[in-house]
């Protein structure tokens, strides 16, 4: 095991540290909305949370007079409201994607909230856990303020998207109060509970009269081209009511198992790269995230063989050993995607083609490498594609003498250019 030494020179705090970490790197079911959820801004930030800065109207938002961490907390609420709990379907699931034009979903928030969370779709975040992602974050940004300790609402992940539209269920303004009671039964809320997560959910944001002119005046004003008048209720309500909350986001289908909840790890490496060279060494680069900041190394070190390394880390003289729970940070050298050989094309800006290659090891003796790419798919009737995995037969492409590896390689052409690609480096022209 070798160790790796970081030596700190600044510190930028980017993470909620305060909490216990729990996991081990690396766990796919976890790496990715982990750092959706805690690397908000520098190096690497995915700012998913930088939209919903505050609760106000004004610069951030999507257009004039909305406010979308409100838009947000409802896109939740509206995608949860056809749950029924005792039949144990429905719930947060993504069904909102297909449901969008019902008259129990008017207006804008739903379309624009989801196309804004697609962008971080992935087999390992599902749009179902980006919508409770994005309620989790929108209540801790309208909470925090200088007179209160914003509140942090435990985030899960494992939801998994719905294929199709859930039963109606959005409790409408026209309908009568039996009516409300019964849909926020099936949701799985009694009759208090309704009262408490309606106060909660509505003292954000507000309503707005072009869709709703029957609740808000119609106004003539170009700063509030929706006529949009807040609601007026104080954020203690909020405070109160966490348990609702809680429950409205960890609403899920039976059949959905959500995971622990997702605590920033204090030491993350990411994007690690281990490229095998014509000459028998091996090279490694990429980042180590600490609790301080980023660190990107490359390359570190070059060596023939490893398996795991753990991080030192020296803050004013400080030295801590991070050992990722005891055993290491582990580093796998079985089949190496090699990144320096692997790109995307974008063709015309209609079809996006994959080139991968993996070092394979020779003394395996693998009959066949399989690659497996998931590939996003349009879903008929939802803005919410669906990923299908894609199996491939990777083919030798190249044996290096003497490294005991040899280069196998993958094409695909994937056919729609998603933002979900844009991770890989472009294929150069020459
Ligand atoms: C009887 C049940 C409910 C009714 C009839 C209802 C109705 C409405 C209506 C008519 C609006 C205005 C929407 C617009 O102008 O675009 C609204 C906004 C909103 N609702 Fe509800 N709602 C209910 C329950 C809830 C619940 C349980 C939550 C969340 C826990 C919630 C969260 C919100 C939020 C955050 C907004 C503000 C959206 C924005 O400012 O863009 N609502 N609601
Ligand atoms: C609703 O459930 C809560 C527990 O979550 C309980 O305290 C409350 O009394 C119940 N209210 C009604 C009207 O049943
Ligand atoms: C809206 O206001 C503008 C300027 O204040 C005015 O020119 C316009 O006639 C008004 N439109 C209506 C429908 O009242
Ligand atoms: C590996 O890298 C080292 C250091 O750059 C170099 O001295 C050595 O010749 C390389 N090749 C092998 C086969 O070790
Ligand atoms: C795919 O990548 C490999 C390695 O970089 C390269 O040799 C090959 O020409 C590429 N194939 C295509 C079709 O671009
Ligand atoms: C690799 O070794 C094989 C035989 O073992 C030989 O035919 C081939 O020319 C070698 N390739 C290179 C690039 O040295």
């Amino acid at each position: 095991m070798s160790t790796l030494k970081l030596t700190l020179f600044s510190s930028i705090f980017l993470l909620v540290s305060s909490r216990i970490n729990t996991y081990t790197w690396p766990d796919p079911k976890t790496d990715i909305l982990e750092a959706i959820y805690y690397q908000q801004s520098g190096y690497d930030g995915r700012r998913f949370g930088f939209f919903v800065r505050s609760c106000d109207i004004g610069a951030g938002n999507i257009g004039p007079g909305r406010t979308n961490s409100a838009e947000w907390v409802r896109t939740a609420y509206h995608d949860m409201a056809t749950a029924d709990v005792e039949a144990g379907t429905g719930g947060m699931d993504a069904s909102i994607g297909f449901e969008r034009d019902r008259p129990e979903n008017v207006g804008r928030a739903f379309t624009d909230t989801l196309l804004f969370f697609e962008d971080f779709m992935s087999v390992h975040s599902s749009m179902a856990d980006l919508i409770a992602l994005g309620a989790v974050m929108s209540i801790t940004a309208c909470t925090a303020s200088a007179s209160q300790r914003p509140i942090y609402l435990s985030f899960r992940g494992g939801r998994i998207d719905a294929t199709g539209p859930g039963p109606l269920g959005v409790p409408e303004p026209h309908q009568d109060l039996a009516t409300h009671i019964n849909s926020f039964k099936k949701q799985g809320f009694n009759v208090t509970e309704m009262i408490a997560l309606v106060a909660c959910g509505h003292s954000l944001g507000g309503v707005n009269g072009r869709d709703f002119p029957e609740i808000v005046s119609v106004k003539n004003d170009s700063t509030n081209i929706e006529s949009k008048r807040n609601f007026d209720t104080t954020q203690t309500v909020l405070d109160n009511n966490i348990a609702l909350f809680q429950r409205m986001i960890d609403t899920v289908p039976k059949t959905v198992q959500l995971s622990g909840v997702i605590a920033p790890i204090s030491v993350k490496p990411n994007n690690i790269f281990i490229a095998v060279k014509q000459d028998g060494n091996m090279t490694i680069t990429g980042d180590i995230r600490t609790t301080t900041g980023w660190h990107p190394y490359s390359p570190a070190f070059e060596c023939h063989v490893l398996s795991s390394f753990t991080v030192e880390v020296i803050d004013d003289g400080q030295s801590t050993v991070y050992t990722n729970g005891g055993a290491g940070f582990p580093i796998q050298t079985d089949i190496i995607p090699q990144a320096g050989l692997s790109c995307g094309t974008i063709f015309l800006g209609t079809s996006y083609s994959l080139n991968l290659t993996v070092a394979v090891r020779d003394d395996f003796q693998l009959q066949q490498v399989i690659l497996t790419i998931p590939i996003p798919i349009q879903q008929a009737g939802s803005i919410v594609p669906r990923f299908e995995l894609y199996i491939q037969t990777m083919q030798r492409t190249k044996t290096l003498n003497g490294t005991g590896y040899s280069f196998r390689g993958g094409l695909k052409d994937i056919g729609m250019p998603f933002q979900l690609w844009k991770g890989l480096g472009s294929c150069s022209l020459d």
